[in-house]
């Protein structure tokens, strides 16, 4: 693709920020910094706090991530590695389409459809939200998607069979780490240089996945926030740690 490894940082501008992460410019028009802050929110950022190390655990985690993903021959926005908080990303324009797999009922399956978090489904299922913080991430299904011009049909069974290979790929990969992946919600998007190159973007952390220790079922991810239950940020180090073993 031609891009830079290492751009001048002098030249870089915010150019958004999000709950989680901040985009910079940098001197490759194609690339962008990308910074994980140590914000934690849940519940559509009703419930809001700083977590020291937070931005680090995640960077380091989703970098592992999606050198793993990269190597099994997923397409990602990820350049290079550049620091404790930040990556270097290819610029895409993110699709509004949050894509949930699902391997084990919890969350909000369980709630809306009344089945006991824990139970494990026949095979994975996946979902669409249409991404828009304002009318609360709705649910919607492929026609939806056309029709609010977020993705076409066939982009569609394209992001679903690239999530399904995620999966697998990912379940395996947490194994080796005594975790058992129950759910996880990823991004795409399509390049700058190239909008009809769709590729897996954002991050893929504890903060998007459901994460629960094998051996004792404890859960190893952002739950420990939403639900309060305390020793959010040991659950991150402690997943960080077994990956990188
Ligand atoms: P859910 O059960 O609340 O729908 O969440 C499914 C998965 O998606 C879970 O692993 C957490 C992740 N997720 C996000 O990454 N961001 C979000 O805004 C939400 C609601 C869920
Ligand atoms: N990411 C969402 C928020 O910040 C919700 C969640 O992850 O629970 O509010």
């Amino acid at each position: 693709m031609g891009v830079k490894k290492h751009p001048t940082y002098k030249t870089m501008e915010p150019i958004y920020e999000g709950k989680a992460k901040r985009l910079f410019t940098t001197d490759d028009p194609n690339v962008l910094r990308m910074e994980y802050k140590d914000s934690a929110t849940a519940f559509n950022g009703v419930k809001k706090e700083d977590f020291e190390n937070k931005g680090r655990f995640n960077k380091a985690i989703t970098l592992i991530i999606y050198r793993m993903l990269e190597s099994k021959g997923v397409k990602t926005h990820l350049v290079d590695d550049v620091d404790d908080i930040n990556l270097l990303v290819k610029k895409v324009s993110i699709m509004p389409l949050e894509v949930i797999v699902r391997n084990v009922a919890a969350g909000s399956f369980s709630k809306r459809m009344g089945v006991t978090e824990g139970t494990a489904f026949k095979k994975p299922i996946v979902e669409f939200s249409y991404k828009d913080d304002s009318l609360g991430d709705p649910f919607i299904n492929d026609d939806y998607a056309r029709e609010m011009g977020a993705a076409s049909e066939e982009e569609c069974a394209y992001i679903k069979s690239v999530a399904l290979l995620i999966n697998e790929t990912l379940k395996e990969f947490f194994l080796t780490a005594n975790l058992r992946l129950i759910d996880f919600k990823i991004e795409f998007g399509r390049l700058a240089e190239d909008p009809s190159v769709i590729v897996l973007a954002d991050e893929i952390s504890p903060d998007t996945c459901r994460l629960w220790d094998v051996t004792t079922g404890k859960k190893m991810d952002k739950d420990r926030f939403r639900q309060g239950l305390g020793g959010f940020m040991e659950a991150y180090d402690e997943v960080l740690s077994r990956l990188q073993k």
